[in-house]
């Protein structure tokens, strides 16, 4: 299975790219994972993305086509793979063709904007496993501290009420239109994300149960 997740910020790509990753045994890699981890170590890489990250913005395209570039050459991709957060734009997209790599399905998860910016404002992150909660949906057994590895949790800058606006206007004015672009390909899968996580994955299984062996 090659996969490709796509969604609005909040949507619930990584959640549900964790349950797709440990049912189909394959790898999930989250470009924005890729980028904060090059935010903390300090990379040049990362010093030019922070800002984008911050304001609410894509990071430009070659930056982010080249580490998955990189990533898809790897062994670890061998098998199959689930892309959460790219492409992003028609111009990754068009990039990940010109790579060869051939896609089974894209699924989008859909939430109305509303929704997103209550969930956006309870997510905590692991600061050291990066392992993500929400407060009131995905509560940690004890609050503040990582259940995986009882690290402290933390807010993402870029979960500010604001930012997450800012976020949202970039998804529909730049990655929205992609969902025409795999549509018109016959890979477009879309389920409903409104509800609670189970009854998301639920959905998301039952769109993906037709890829099953
Ligand atoms: P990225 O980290 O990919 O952020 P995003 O797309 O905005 O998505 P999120 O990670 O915020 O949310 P998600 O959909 O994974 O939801 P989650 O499962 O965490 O990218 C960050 C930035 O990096 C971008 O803004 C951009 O600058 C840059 N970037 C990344 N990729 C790029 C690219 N390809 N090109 C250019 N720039 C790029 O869930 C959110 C919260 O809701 C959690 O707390 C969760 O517990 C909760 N939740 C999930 N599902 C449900 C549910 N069904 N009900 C209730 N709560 C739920």
């Amino acid at each position: 299975m090659r996969l490709i997740i796509m969604g609005a910020p909040g949507a619930g790509k990584g959640t549900q790219s964790e349950k797709i990753s440990a049912k189909w045994n394959i790898p999930a890699v989250s470009t924005g994972d890729m980028l904060r981890a090059a935010v903390k170590e300090g990379t040049p890489m990362g010093l030019t993305a922070k800002s984008y990250m911050d304001g609410g913005q894509l990071v430009p395209d070659e930056v982010v086509i080249g580490i998955i570039k990189d990533y898809l050459s790897s062994d670890k991709c061998s098998d199959g793979f689930i892309l959460d957060g790219f492409p992003r734009s028609i111009p990754q997209a068009e990039a990940l063709d010109a790579m060869g790599v051939k896609i089974d399905a894209v699924l989008s998860i859909e939430v109305a904007d509303e929704k997103i910016v209550e969930r956006m404002s309870g997510r905590r992150i692991c600061s050291s496993c990066g392992a993500s909660y929400h407060v009131a949906y995905k509560a940690p057994k004890t609050e503040g501290i990582c259940d995986h590895c009882g690290s402290a949790l933390y807010i993402r800058d870029d979960d500010a009420a604001e930012t997450v606006l800012k976020r949202l206007t970039t998804y529909h004015n730049t990655t929205e239109p992609l969902k025409e672009y795999y549509a018109a390909k016959g890979l477009l899968v879309c389920v409903e994300g409104q509800e609670e996580v189970a009854d998301t994955t639920a959905e998301v299984m039952k769109a993906l149960s037709k890829f099953e062996a």
